[in-house]
């Protein structure tokens, strides 16, 4: 009973035909697009759905242009759906929708909603690497693939002001059963959610002035597809944010894109994974942004 992953995410698009070819080239798979916009899914059956901005049913967001109007997280059972919306309707508004997912609020004025997770399982094929006597890739090439399809949606990324922090945190952990992994106090809190091991699903930046979407991660196999899903997404016009690199906190490798549909992707493998033996790090001050980077900048956001 609790929070699995992210399970869908909602943008409100200006420019159509640029958000599905980005996704198309971000190797996610397309369930269908029409008039009203597109939805696309992960091997492990979440979705990333495209609506015009001016689509009236969009929550409404504090920001203007393209960009993420919802998260929905998915959840284990009916029962906690059922739990999430009674205790968030003691302090706002709650929408539950005919199929049962929950709507609301969170403390910064993003959308946030809860759906019954449906996660396809996914058979994949070990990580081989040679280092010196130990030997796990023995007579066979790396012939990393062209195109990367992202295994899953990883986390989630909100810049949020910085006084409502306490605030926007705590909704997190309090309300909805976050753990903290790391608390930055210059930079901001990651945190995951029960159903995941990784450092963070959900990293609520302290950075920015204004409360803005800033990026949701996928998971691709290693550094080789992290390498080679960059490379594509460049040879195909779209702007490297920031990347290759190395992160301090998650330890993961990443390539960040910037997306015409709001904020941008990543791609990261090799994340950290924390369990309940795990106690929660506050740092006064942040290790940093990351221990290596080779392209674009630091910040990714892109700039006006
Ligand atoms: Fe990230």
């Amino acid at each position: 009973m609790s929070i699995i992953r992210p399970e869908k995410i909602i943008y409100g698009v200006e420019d159509m035909e640029a958000g599905v070819r980005y996704f198309e080239d971000w190797g996610l798979e397309l369930v269908e697009s029409g008039e009203t916009g597109a939805d696309f899914k992960t091997a492990e059956n979440q979705h990333v759905v495209l609506r015009k901005k001016s689509d009236p049913d969009l929550p409404p967001v504090p920001n203007d242009g393209p960009t993420a109007h919802e998260v929905i997280w998915g959840v284990t059972d009916a029962d906690d759906l059922e739990r999430f919306g009674s205790a968030l309707s003691t302090d706002r508004d709650v929408r539950i929708d005919d199929d049962g997912s929950v709507h609301s609020i969170d403390e910064s004025g993003f959308a946030i909603g809860f759906m019954v997770a449906e996660r396809t399982p996914v058979e994949l094929p070990a990580v081989d690497m040679n280092y010196h006597t130990n030997i796990t890739r023995l007579n066979t090439p790396v012939m990393p693939d062209a195109r990367v399809k992202p295994v899953r949606m990883g986390h989630v990324v909100y810049g949020i002001k910085r006084a409502d922090a306490e605030r926007a945190s705590a909704f997190y952990m309090d309300r909805l059963g976050f753990k903290l992994t790391d608390r930055c106090q210059d930079m901001g809190d990651f945190m995951r959610v029960p159903g995941l091991t990784d450092h963070h699903s959900l990293f609520l930046s302290f950075r920015a002035d204004v409360a803005a979407f800033n990026h949701i991660a996928f998971e691709v196999d290693n550094l080789d597809a992290v390498m080679m899903g960059g490379t594509y997404m460049n040879s195909q016009g779209w702007e490297t944010a920031s990347g290759p690199g190395r992160h301090y906190h998650g330890s993961n490798v990443f390539w960040y894109t910037h997306n015409p549909s709001g904020g941008s992707t990543e791609y990261f493998s090799d994340m950290d994974r924390m369990d309940d033996d795990w106690e929660s790090r506050i740092f006064e001050q942040g290790q940093g942004y990351a221990s290596w980077v080779i392209g674009g900048k630091r910040l990714i956001q892109k700039p006006a």
